[in-house]
């Protein structure tokens, strides 16, 4: 493939071609940073989402998972800080009145430059801008972009206006009354799903007879007015998070944090994805709740990006809702301080958390899996688009085929069916050749593909081909159902 930017595309047209990935409401021409998963895509993103719950509740005995409303008491984003800092700076072009996230402009012009071959010149601006960032340096960031000569891509021009902050937090209202004060009935639509543990901290806590440390888990709908919402799922008003919170003494907030850093990079890797996809990155600007944060980037088809953060969030949104709601956020922890001889006391946790975007990660899979071969030989010339994705998460395991409608074929593939139906995602197909069956087969990552012939009615073998090497192997009936679980596992 000639170069990302066509990868990229690729990816796209195939996510929609096979029912993974579609623009929302396309028929009115689709709604601007917000997508739809198809049959496929769905499968494909509960598997991911099965996954990460795994290996944080039942992998964990101090991990536990909650389902929060999306909606919350409108206080909540107050305490936590997203009323007033949840911002971003943008600027707007005066020429095309399109607007623009400040970081993502200047990246954008950093882009450009390391294709023309000056990677200094890109590595000085983006330090620049995240030196001027860090200082919420508003005027410095606009000469920064006069000084570079940044343009609008409408216009064209550098007819810039001066840096404006920008809440992301949709809001809407609630009940069915007009009030003359519409602050009253104003709810958000939650932009993290953190808080949604935070409140319930508690509730949990008691309940489920938690002591520190432990964590709570929840995966969920969060909602951000994007301004520049682009690059198809990796940026969306609308997507879904993965996050856990660890609650933890105060004062080992730095041994956690590198703990959770470790644990979280295995989990990516334990999908067999390369290590050398993934990489580090510190936060220069922290949020206005942690003390240490970092990302872990991805390499997509349009470069290394954040894929997942981990913050070290201190007591602070436990704080807060103490503070705004007067109820005490505190846990009383008995285990007996070295230090004093005593037990720890009562105190409000500290905290870090992991939170990975769903929507970015089932990117980074599939993009990670594309591939276009050439298979040509000198006979004919031939290709396949497959996607190597891992078996755990392919959205259909297993592909029946018998070789022809007739002779008893299929009343025997039906029969393999109907013993792997309750174990994992089976596919039965028998229209096309066997061929163009594979090749679909291959379009859609299923890793093992199951052809039943004339020789199954006699001895009960069947042809099983696998997906990435394309090889085929000849194997008891029986068998493939075991074979296909102990891949799944
Ligand atoms: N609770 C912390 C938090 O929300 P964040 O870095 O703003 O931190 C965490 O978001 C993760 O959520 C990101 O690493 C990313 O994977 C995902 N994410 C954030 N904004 C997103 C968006 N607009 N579209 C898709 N995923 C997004």
């Amino acid at each position: 493939m000639a170069n990302d930017t066509n990868r990229f595309q690729a990816i796209i047209s195939h996510c929609k071609e096979y029912g993974f990935i579609f623009p929302s409401s396309e028929i009115y021409d689709g709604l601007q940073a917000v997508y739809d998963y198809g049959q496929m895509g769905a499968e494909l993103k509960k598997n991911i989402r099965d996954y990460w719950w795994k290996s944080m509740t039942q992998l964990n005995d101090n991990i536990v998972g909650i389902d929060a409303a999306i909606f919350m008491h409108p206080t909540t984003w107050k305490a936590s800080g997203h009323v007033d800092n949840f911002n971003d700076p943008m600027i707007d072009n005066k020429d095309s009145k399109k607007r623009y996230r400040v970081d993502h402009l200047i990246e954008g012009h950093a882009e450009s430059l390391k294709t023309a071959g000056k990677d200094a010149e890109a590595d000085a601006l983006l330090a620049a801008m995240d030196a001027l960032l860090a200082k919420d340096d508003f005027a410095g960031l606009k000469q920064l972009i006069e000084d570079n000569k940044i343009k609008c891509a409408v216009s064209e021009t550098c007819n810039w206006t001066d840096i404006r902050q920008f809440n992301l937090m949709f809001s809407t209202e609630f009940g069915s009354t007009v009030s003359s004060d519409a602050e009253d009935n104003k709810v958000y639509l939650r932009p993290e799903t953190a808080q949604g543990i935070f409140v319930n901290f508690l509730n949990v806590q008691k309940t489920g007879r938690m002591k520190i440390p432990f964590g709570i888990a929840q995966v969920g709908k969060a909602f951000r007015n994007e301004i520049v919402a682009r690059q198809f799922i990796f940026r969306m008003r609308e997507f879904e998070q993965m996050e856990m919170q660890f609650f933890i003494r105060p004062g080992t907030q730095k041994e956690w944090y590198e703990k959770w850093k470790e644990t979280r990079l295995n989990w990516h890797k334990s999908l067999g994805i390369p290590a050398e996809k993934y990489r580090f990155h510190d936060h220069v600007k922290l949020a206005h709740y942690a003390d240490a944060a970092c990302d872990i980037e991805f390499e997509f088809p349009m470069g290394f990006k954040e894929l997942e953060g981990i913050h070290s969030r201190t007591d602070f949104d436990l704080k807060q809702h103490q503070e705004y709601s007067k109820k005490k956020q505190q846990y009383f922890d008995n285990d007996i301080d070295p230090a004093t001889g005593k037990p720890y006391g009562n105190y409000i946790p500290y905290v870090i958390e992991t939170s990975i975007g769903l929507d970015r990660m089932f990117l980074a899979v599939i993009s990670q899996a594309y591939e276009e071969q050439d298979l040509s030989t000198e006979e004919k010339k031939d290709s396949r688009a497959v996607l190597k994705l891992p078996v755990k998460l392919a959205p259909i395991k297993l592909a029946v085929l018998p070789l022809t409608k007739k002779d008893g074929l299929p009343e025997l593939a039906e029969q393999l069916m109907a013993e792997c139906r309750p174990h994992f995602r089976c596919f039965y197909e028998e229209k096309d050749s066997i061929g163009k069956r594979y090749r679909r087969m291959d379009a859609l990552g299923t890793p093992f593909c199951v052809t039943v012939d004339h020789q199954s009615l006699t001895d009960g073998t069947v042809t099983i081909r696998h997906r990435d090497s394309m090889e085929q192997e000849r194997v008891k009936m029986s068998e493939v159902r075991e074979l296909v679980m102990k891949a799944i596992c």
